[in-house]
C-alpha cells in the first residue's frame, strides 16, 4: 500500500485540494484509493465530495468512535465512495479528538493491562479494518495544527507530502521542517517518517514566486518534480460541483476550457505517478 498524510503547518496552502485531486489521480491509475478526512471543520475533504451529510449527527457512527473503543457499526460501513474513490469522512466528534482519546486512555488504563497509546489508535483500526491488503493508496487530511490528528495520521502513513505555496506563509512553513519531522519521529516513538517530496502549489510564475521557489531550493527537503498552478477558477468550479477537477473537465459546459486546463489534470497524473514510483521497488520498475 501506498499511505500518505498531507500536511503542512501553513493553512490554506492547498492540503485539502491535492488531497482531493490526487486521490482520483491515484484511482485514474487503476489504484483502489481510501481517502480519510481527518479534519474536524467544514470546507475539507468530506464537503469536497459532497458527504457531509452525517459531519453533525451526534448518533451517526463515525472514525472517532472506532478510535476510541465505542464502534457502533462495522468499519466497512464508514466508508463512502464518490468517482470511485472511498472515503471515510470527517465527523464534528473530530473536534473532541484529543479529549476523547485522553478519557479513553483513562479509561482503558483503570480496567486492564493494556497501555492505550493515543497516537496510534488510527493505525490499529485501519489494520483491523484489514484497509493494507484491500487498498492501494491510503490519503490521509489532517488539520494544519499539531495534535492527535497529526500524530494518528502520521503513525498510521509514515510518509508526508508538504504542499508549499510559494509566499511568506508558505516559506515560514517549510523553514526547519526537518526539525518537525523528527520532532514527529520522537513524539511516535517507533517510525521513521519519509517526506514523500514538497509540492509547489499556487504557482504563478512572477519574480516573486521564484525567490521563494529558490528559498524551498535551499532547504533540505525533496521538491516533487511538478508543480500546480494558481488555477482558482477550475479549483474553485471543482469545489462548488464537489467533484474532482477530473470530473469537472468532463462536464458538457466544461468541455471549451478543457484544453486550456488540460495541462493541471496532467500535472495531477504526474505527481501521482512520481508519488507511486518512490513505492516501487527496483526489480518492479526494471
Ligand atoms: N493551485 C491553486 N490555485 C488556486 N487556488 C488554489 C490552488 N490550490 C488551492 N487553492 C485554493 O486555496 C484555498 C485553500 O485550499 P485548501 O482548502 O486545499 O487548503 P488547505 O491547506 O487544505 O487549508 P486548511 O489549512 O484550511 O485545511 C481553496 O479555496 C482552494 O480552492
Ligand atoms: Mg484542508
Amino acid at each position: 500500500m501506498i499511505p500518505y498524510a498531507i500536511w503542512s503547518e501553513a493553512g490554506g496552502v492547498g492540503k485539502t485540494t491535492l488531497a482531493a485531486n490526487l486521490a482520483r489521480a491515484h484511482a485514474n491509475l487503476d489504484q483502489d484509493v481510501l481517502a480519510i478526512d481527518m479534519d474536524p471543520q467544514d470546507g475539507g475533504l468530506t464537503n469536497h465530495f459532497g458527504l457531509d451529510d452525517k459531519k453533525a449527527d451526534s448518533d451517526a457512527d463515525n472514525l472517532v468512535l472506532h478510535m476510541i473503543d465505542r464502534a457502533r457499526g462495522e468499519f466497512d460501513d464508514l466508508i463512502r465512495s464518490s468517482e470511485g474513490i472511498d472515503l471515510i469522512p470527517s465527523h464534528n466528534n473530530l473536534g473532541n479528538l484529543t479529549d476523547l482519546l485522553s478519557k479513553a486512555k483513562d479509561l482503558e488504563e483503570q480496567t486492564s493491562d493494556v497501555e492505550f497509546e493515543e497516537e496510534k489508535q488510527l493505525r490499529r483500526v485501519l489494520v483491523d479494518g484489514d484497509v493494507p491488503s484491500k487498498y492501494d493508496v491510503l490519503i490521509i487530511d489532517p488539520p494544519a495544527s499539531q495534535g492527535q490528528h497529526l500524530y494518528n495520521a502520521v503513525y498510521a502513513t509514515s510518509n508526508l507530502l508538504i504542499p508549499f505555496e510559494p509566499s511568506p506563509k508558505g516559506e515560514r512553513s517549510v523553514q526547519g521542517l526537518r526539525d518537525v519531522v523528527s520532532g514527529l519521529e520522537s513524539e511516535l516513538g517507533d517510525i521513521d517518517v519519509g517526506v514523500l517530496g514538497t509540492v509547489p502549489n499556487k504557482v504563478k510564475g512572477t519574480n516573486i514566486n521564484q525567490k521563494y521557489l529558490d528559498a524551498l531550493e535551499e532547504e533540505d527537503l525533496p521538491i516533487a518534480p511538478v508543480s500546480i498552478g494558481e488555477r482558482g477558477s477550475m479549483l474553485g468550479d471543482a469545489w462548488d460541483n464537489q467533484v474532482s477537477i477530473y470530473e469537472l473537465a468532463e462536464n458538457d459546459s466544461y468541455r471549451d476550457l478543457r484544453g486550456y486546463e488540460e495541462p493541471t489534470l496532467e500535472k495531477f497524473d504526474e505527481l501521482a505517478q512520481y508519488i507511486t514510483e518512490q513505492f516501487q521497488t527496483p526489480e518492479a520498475t526494471a
